[in-house]
């Protein structure tokens, strides 16, 4: 068992680092951006070549794992059975294209639905945040700190501005109230890198009222490994295989969070 997991391992880091160094080099090239649901859901060349590779490697190596992905070359899948990857090749388009900074590739393998394997690679800070199930949360090879509850007070909180807003799927005030009562609040763009950021205790929690399951499977991974608390905004589990509200923090935090914010 262990040597399997060290060789999908393997193979993921070499291919997450060979996708990094490709989304750098297309820095050169010209992009071609297109929209989807609506003008500011962007997706370009590169978002699909990079799944596109992942797709083909995953295929070819290890023709019995499934694959979900964001970009549509994954499998359609219905259950977790076996090992599945879900994997976004680039979270944080609108940063890739505005900014060529503040994104990255995100990774999750799980094993009949349990995270064994987590990635996210900010590809232009070349920092790799990397879980293995039992074996805790790493940042290019040195170990994080185990998390710990902090109080709201003393917490920089990563916001969306959208939830901020008056919105139909959740009452915004108390959410207010909480960005006036934390330490400071942050906006990142990248729910992937905001995910990995509280892995690595930069910021005490994140929340977002929709994220889809390749936006938050690696992450999810890294801050469970790491102690932290993921959830939906009503405290129960993410369903990898459809959109979910999300609730990342610190231990403790996240309990303060759904206790005095969030729960009506
Ligand atoms: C998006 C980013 C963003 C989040 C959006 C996601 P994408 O992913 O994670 O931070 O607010 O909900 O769709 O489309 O750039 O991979
Ligand atoms: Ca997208
Ligand atoms: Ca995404
Ligand atoms: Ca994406």
């Amino acid at each position: 068992m262990t040597a399997k997991w060290d060789e999908i391992d393997q193979w993921a880091q070499q291919w997450i680092r060979e996708a990094g160094e490709r989304i750098r080099a297309s820095f050169a090239e010209k992009l071609t951006i297109e929209t989807k649901a609506n003008a500011n859901d962007l997706v370009t060349n590169v978002d699909r070549g990079i799944e596109q590779f992942f797709a083909a490697q995953i295929r070819r190596r290890f023709p019995d794992h499934h694959l979900l992905g964001e970009e549509g070359f994954g499998d359609p899948l219905e259950a977790l059975d076996g090992i599945v990857w879900i994997i976004d090749p680039i979270d944080g388009t609108m940063n890739f294209v505005h900014q060529q900074r503040h994104f990255a590739v995100s990774i999750g393998v799980f094993a009949d639905g349990v995270g064994q394997l987590g990635y996210v690679y900010d590809v232009v800070a070349d920092e790799l945040y990397w879980a293995r199930k039992g074996q805790g949360v790493w940042l290019n090879g040195a170990p994080l700190s185990r998390l710990r509850p902090v109080p709201i007070a003393e917490s920089v909180i990563a916001v969306n501005a959208t939830w901020l807003m008056e919105n139909r799927r959740l009452d915004h005030r108390p959410l207010v109230r909480l960005a006036k009562e934390a330490r400071g609040t942050r906006s990142y763009g990248s729910a992937a890198l905001e995910l990995a950021y509280v892995a690595a205790g930069r910021l005490d929690a994140y929340l977002s009222p929709r994220l889809s399951p390749w936006d938050f499977a690696g992450g999810m991974i890294l801050i469970e490994e790491a102690g932290g608390v993921v959830t939906n905004l009503n405290g129960a589990p993410l369903d990898l295989l459809g959109p979910n509200s999300v609730l990342a923090a610190k231990p403790g935090v996240h309990e303060e969070i759904l206790r005095r914010y969030l729960s009506r």
